[in-house]
């Protein structure tokens, strides 16, 4: 029977994230049950910096970006030993369950830990979206109004000079933040790993804006071509100049949005339950607005590309 839960948060952080550390604190002590939050993500199972949390532990976070309990990426986590450390921390503090927030890498470990005895529940903690099974991931809809208001910004100095403002959003393999990006702001061009680079493609669609409009906008997803490279390319033939910008971290960024820190509440009372109901290696999804609780290793393995590809159809069509 689950007494005592820990919740961590790990990987990139992301804005909500602090709300659904709040929600699987407080829903869990309402239910009876003692709470640990682990700091630093599996760092912190792993050094047992690990504190025990009351209800005032979450007070006056939920606004505020980032996790107050601190995040890492430790690559040493795929290492059995590391893994060991870890459970016998959470053994000596008598810790039966945990709820991990983050990506896909944060999933990986979880799923290892759960592999040795230690139920965990997932939650989709990312700006990239790329959690394949759930819609949308904690700090999604923050990340991409931060960028969609950063766009609208450049258009206006962009539109002054006419020239083209070439972005280069986060997403790291998924061009979820580029393509929503896109259709929120008017771009003429997307690209990322779904859309694939066709340069003679770009080029006629920024010429062909050149002839009845001020200005154009590229939105570049990261890891495709060099931002300042695609630049030149579009300076030396178009008829626009082109600007380059990378938003990089401050994507990461913010308040979160009411969007996240609600669905953030949803998810962190419903893996607590899902931990009660005997869930230990399942992660929660929200399906057409439906919170469900799935394996993590079926997650794990299904394409995130399809939603995505709808998205840029829709793209493509309001050209
Ligand atoms: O996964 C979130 C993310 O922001 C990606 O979009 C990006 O590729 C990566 O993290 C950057 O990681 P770091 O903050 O460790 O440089």
């Amino acid at each position: 029977m689950i007494k005592k839960i820990g919740v961590l948060t790990s990987g990139g952080d992301a804005p909500g994230m602090n709300a659904a550390i709040r929600a699987v604190t407080r829903s869990a002590l309402n239910l009876g049950l003692e709470v640990y939050g682990i700091h630093d993500g599996y760092l912190g199972l792993y050094e047992n910096n690990i504190e025990k949390m009351h209800p005032r532990s979450v007070s006056e976070k939920m606004g505020h970006g980032g996790t107050f309990l601190g995040t890492a990426r430790l690559k040493e986590f795929t290492e059995y030993e590391v893994r060991k450390v870890a459970v016998q921390n959470l053994e000596a503090l008598g810790i039966d369950a945990i709820v991990a927030i983050g990506g896909d890498g944060t999933y990986r470990g979880a799923l290892a830990l759960s592999k040795m005895g230690i139920p965990i529940v997932c939650l989709p903690g990312t700006i990239d979206n790329d959690i394949a099974g759930t819609d949308y991931c904690i700090g999604f809809d923050t990340a991409l109004n931060t960028v969609v208001e950063a766009v609208d910004k450049l258009r206006d100095t962009s539109n002054s000079h006419r020239r083209c403002s070439i972005v280069e959003v986060m997403g790291r393999n998924s061009g979820d933040i580029a393509i929503w990006t896109a259709i929120a702001t008017g771009a003429e061009v997307v690209i990322c790993k779904e859309t694939g680079y066709n340069r003679e493609e770009v080029l006629d669609t920024i010429r062909k804006a050149a002839l009845s409009k001020r200005h154009a906008i590229i939105i570049l997803a990261e890891n495709m071509i060099p931002i300042q490279e695609l630049a030149q390319i579009v300076s030396a033939n178009t008829a626009f100049d082109a600007r380059a910008t990378v938003l990089g971290h401050v994507q990461r960024g913010g308040a979160p949005s009411a969007k996240d820190r609600v669905l953030a509440s949803e998810m962190g009372v419903r893996a607590v339950r899902a931990l009660l109901e005997g869930d230990n290696h399942h992660c929660i999804c929200d399906r057409n607005g439906k919170l469900i609780s799935a394996p993590i290793e079926e997650v794990l393995a299904e394409d995130d590309s399809i939603q995505t590809m709808e998205k840029y159809e829709v793209f493509k069509l309001v050209q």
